[in-house]
C-alpha cells in the first residue's frame, strides 16, 4: 500500500493566503521524496497540514491518506495516535525545539513513553539507543540543549522523531540553521537512518541540489502549487518547467564555469498568496509565457511517460525538449554568457518570439518573451543580478513551523495549534 497519498490538498490560512493550491503527491515506504521552492511557496504549509499542525481557524481540504486512512477526517484522539507512530517532524532550528529546561534523555523518552506505553526504565534505554544511532554516546542523555552544538542538538531531533519508529519522517530544512560542514554530516545521517528502517522521507529544502544530492524523487512548488515532480536527477539537470529549471540553474554546476561565474536567476519574488496573479500564476515572472498564460492555468500533467515526470506548463509535453532549450536560453544562459547563446539558434516554438532565428516576429501569437528590438537572441533574459528570490529562504518562511509548538509533534491543546479542519472541500 502506497504511504502517503496527497490528494488535491488545498490550505488557505484565516487572512486569506491560499498557501497551498491543489497539491497531489505519493510516497512509498522506503522512498525519499524531497520538495524545493523559494521562501513562501507553501512548503511548510504543506509539511504541517499532513499532521494537522496547522493554526486554528485555517481551511484545509482534500484529502491525505497516511496507509490509506485519510489523516483530515480523523479524531483527534487518532491524530494524536499518528504523531510520532505514524509519522513526525524535524523542525530546523533545534534550540527553539528542544525545551531548555529538561534534559535531552527525558525530551526523547518522553513520546516513547507517551506512546509506546513503556517502562521508565525501558524509555530510557531506547533514548540511549536513539542518541547512539544519531552518533551521540548514550552517557549525553543527561546533558541539556545548551550543552550542545547546534549539529549535535540536531541530531537530537532525528533521535527524537524516530523515537516511535513512525512510518514516515518528514524534515523541514533540517539544516538551514547549521554550519556547511555539518550540513552535509546532518543529512547524509537521515538519509542513512532512513534507507535502514525503511522509513519514507520527505525533505523540504531550499537548496535543490542537496535534495537530488538524496532524495530518489524531487517536487518543486510555486505558489502553493507543485509544479514539477519527478526523479531527482531528471528534475535538477533537465527539468521542464520554466521555474524548476530557472531554479536549479541558480546552483552552479561543478566543472562548469559559465556558471559559476554567472549564475542565473529569476527576477523578482514569488507572489503573495492573498492576491496570486491569474491564469499561471508564474506567468509575470516567465520568461517564455505566453499570452493565453495570464488568463489560463496550467494542471500538473505528464511531460515525460518514460520517467513518469509531471510539469504544469503549457510547453511542457508535446516538443518539450525545444522548450527547455529556449528556457535554457532565456533563463539559464544569464548576460554574462548571452552572447555565447545568442550564437545558438534556437528551435521555433509557435508562440514563443524569439525561439527561432526570427526576429521580426510580431507577437501576435502572444508570447511576451524575447527583445521587442528583434534581437535573434531568445526569449526574454533574465537579469544577471536576479538571484535574490532563489536562494532568499535562509531561514526565514518557518512561520507556520515555528506556530507547530516545539517539538515537532505539538499536540493542539499543549501548543494552541487547534489545526482544527474546516474543509471546503
Ligand atoms: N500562520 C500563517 N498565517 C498566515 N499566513 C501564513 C502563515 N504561515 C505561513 N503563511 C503564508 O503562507 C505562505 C507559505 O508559507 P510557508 O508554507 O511557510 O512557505 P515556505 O515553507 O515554502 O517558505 C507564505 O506567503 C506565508 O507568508
Ligand atoms: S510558459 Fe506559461 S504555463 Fe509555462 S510556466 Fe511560463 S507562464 Fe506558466
Ligand atoms: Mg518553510
Amino acid at each position: 500500500m502506497t504511504l502517503l497519498d496527497v490528494q488535491n490538498l488545498e490550505v488557505t490560512y484565516p487572512g486569506g493566503a491560499a498557501a497551498v493550491r491543489g497539491v497531489d503527491l505519493t510516497l512509498e515506504a522506503g522512498q525519499k521524496l524531497g520538495i524545493a521552492g523559494e521562501s513562501g511557496c507553501g512548503k511548510s504549509t504543506l509539511a504541517l497540514a499532513l499532521l494537522r499542525l496547522l493554526p486554528a481557524g485555517t481551511k484545509v481540504g482534500g484529502r491525505i491518506l497516511l496507509d490509506g486512512e485519510d489523516v483530515l477526517a480523523m479524531k483527534w484522539g487518532q491524530v494524536r495516535a499518528v504523531r510520532w507512530a505514524g509519522a513526525s517532524i524535524v523542525f530546523q532550528g533545534a534550540m527553539h525545539s528542544l525545551n531548555a529546561v529538561h534534559r535531552i534523555g527525558d525530551q526523547i523518552a518522553e513520546p516513547i513513553l507517551l506512546h509506546r506505553r513503556a517502562t521508565a526504565a525501558g524509555a530510557k534505554r531506547k533514548a540511549g539507543e536513539l542518541l547512539e544511532q544519531v552518533g551521540l554516546p548514550a552517557a549525553r542523555a543527561s546533558a541539556y540543549p545548551h550543552e550542545l552544538s547546534g549539529g549535535q542538538r540536531q541530531r537530537v531531533m532525528i533521535a527524537m522523531a524516530l523515537a516511535c519508529d513512525p512510518g514516515l519522517v518528514i524534515a523541514d530544512e533540517p539544516t538551514t540553521a547549521l554550519d556547511v560542514m555539518i550540513q552535509a554530516q546532518i543529512l547524509r545521517l537521515i538519509e542513512e537512518l532512513v534507507s535502514e528502517q525503511n522509513v519514507g522521507l520527505i525533505m523540504i529544502s531550499h537548496d535543490l541540489a542537496v535534495l537530488a544530492d538524496t532524495c530518489d524523487r524531487l517536487a518543486v512548488m510555486y505558489a502553493g502549487r507543485v509544479v514539477e515532480e519527478g526523479p531527482a536527477g531528471r528534475v535538477f539537470d533537465d527539468a521542464r518547467h520554466p521555474y524548476a529549471r530557472a531554479l536549479s540553474a541558480a546552483f552552479p554546476r561543478i566543472g562548469d564555469p559559465a556558471s559559476r561565474f554567472a549564475p542565473a536567476g529569476l527576477a523578482g519574488d514569488p507572489p503573495d498568496p492573498s492576491a496570486l496573479p491569474g491564469g499561471c500564476a508564474f506567468h509575470p515572472r516567465c520568461p517564455v509565457a505566453l499570452e493565453s498564460c495570464a488568463t489560463e492555468d496550467q494542471p500538473l500533467r505528464l511531460a515525460d511517460a518514460a520517467t513518469g515526470r509531471r510539469a504544469a506548463c503549457v510547453h511542457a509535453g508535446a516538443g518539450a525538449e525545444e522548450a527547455a532549450a529556449v528556457v535554457d536560453a532565456a533563463v539559464v544562459h544569464a548576460p554574462a554568457v548571452r552572447a555565447a547563446a545568442a550564437d545558438t539558434t534556437l528551435p521555433d516554438i509557435p508562440g514563443v518570439r524569439g525561439s527561432g532565428a526570427d526576429g521580426d516576429d510580431s507577437g501576435a501569437t502572444g508570447s511576451r518573451a524575447g527583445t521587442d528590438d528583434g534581437e535573434a537572441t531568445g526569449p526574454r533574459a533574465s537579469s544577471g543580478a536576479a538571484t535574490s528570490g532563489m536562494d532568499a529562504d535562509g531561514g526565514a518562511g518557518t512561520s507556520g513551523a515555528d506556530a507547530a509548538g516545539s517539538t515537532g509533534a505539538a499536540d493542539p491543546e499543549a501548543g494552541g495549534t487547534d489545526g482544527a479542519r474546516s474543509t471546503t472541500a
